[in-house]
């Protein structure tokens, strides 16, 4: 990993940017030691010295100042097991937000993540260390497009993934995510749905249900690349192998996979299952970070990289915790609308 150009900054009285650079010191190594014995497995010592320091300091300026990490199953081992306070998947990170005490929380995870905390805690402060991190589903998708689609589909309820922006979410009756989308489109009497933008997540959960799925012609950019080819050669290389895939995999990799889940069921999945040797068909820092927490299970690591969720960088979170950099800000007309759809969705019982 290139660090290089990816020093924090400061504004000095000239108003000029100088980095800055947290030190390897004999301090940082003896207090970031235990942190380091977590991840020893996937983090070599010299990357470790690069790590440490921000790790140290993005502690315990969070202790200084009372803010929260709130971090995603795809953030790379050393912000998920060394920076956060939380982690999970997207339900769990909503859920950690609607409650969360304190007044500063910082979103390891894309933009729809950090609205969504937005929504749900209008009142803390939510800063994302990169602006840019966004997702290929959420920008698939606008609020034209779901007002056009409501007029194509009257009296369809409209579940709508989480994979989207704040304006997209207020259209729609209801949100749903990869771990409850189910249970979310079963709460609905209506025969018909139409569950956007996500073609793929749409046509999985399709075969599970009765009703008639209407979808949108959206996909994630990372999931959308494995093939069942794929999946039976790594079944041919590792006949012993557990294959489980997220559900956002188009359904004919699902289909020739074991299971199926979000990031939190793949993650229990494993702990639970305790596979000898696994799979997992998904985004490439799941494997480390599941493995951290199954040392007994061997992962066999094809994956693909999300390039927005590695947007998110140790030198980033300390530079937006530093200087209050990158504020999520939400219309609070489009934040109250948003806002039924995801609370209507935290209510449904999984
Ligand atoms: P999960 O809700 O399963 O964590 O998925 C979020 C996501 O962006 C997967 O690509
Ligand atoms: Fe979006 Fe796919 Fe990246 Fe998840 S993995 S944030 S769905 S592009």
């Amino acid at each position: 990993m290139n660090y290089a150009s990816l020093k924090t900054t400061d504004i000095d009285i000239n108003n000029n940017e100088k980095e800055f650079i947290p030190e390897y010191t004999k301090e940082v190594a003896r207090e970031t030691e235990d942190l380091y014995k977590k991840v020893s497995k996937i983090i070599t010592r010299a990357e470790w010295t690069e790590f440490a320091p921000y790790i140290y300091e993005i502690n315990r300026l969070k202790k200084e100042k009372g803010a929260v990490i709130l971090a995603h199953n795809y953030m790379t081992a050393e912000i998920f097991n060394c920076v956060a306070d939380f982690s999970g998947d997207s339900l769990q990170l909503a859920q950690e937000a609607a409650k969360i005490d304190s007044d500063i929380i910082i979103q390891a995870g894309v933009h729809f993540m950090a609205e969504t905390s937005k929504i749900l805690s209008p009142e803390k402060t939510v800063l994302i260390p990169d602006m840019e991190a966004g997702c290929s589903l959420a920008s698939s998708i606008t609020a034209e497009d779901v007002r056009l689609l409501r007029k194509q589909y009257p009296n369809v309820p409209i579940v709508t993934y989480v994979n989207t922006s704040a304006e997209v979410k207020a259209e729609s009756d209801i949100c749903c995510t990869s771990s409850n989308a189910l249970a979310v489109i079963e709460s609905f009497d209506s025969d018909e749905i139409l569950m956007i933008p996500d073609q793929y997540l749409a046509k999985n959960i399709a075969k599970q249900t009765n009703k008639k799925i209407h979808t949108y012609a959206g996909s994630c950019e990372v999931h959308e690349q494995f093939t069942p080819e794929s999946i039976k050669a790594f079944r041919k290389a590792w006949p012993d192998a557990v294959i489980i895939a997220h559900p956002e995999c188009p359904p004919e990799v699902v289909e020739v996979c074991d299971f199926s889940g979000s990031t939190k069921a793949m993650s229990d999945y494993v702990a639970n299952n305790k596979p000898a040797r696994v799979v997992m068909i998904t985004e490439c820092s799941m494997s480390d970070n599941v493995s951290v927490q199954n040392p007994d299970t061997e992962f066999v690591r094809p994956c693909n990289m999300c390039p927005h969720m590695k947007r998110i960088t140790l030198p980033k979170i300390l530079d937006c915790l530093r200087n209050m950099k990158n504020e999520v800000i939400v219309d609070p007309a489009v934040a109250k609308q948003a806002k039924v759809a995801i609370d209507r969705m935290l209510a449904v019982k999984v």
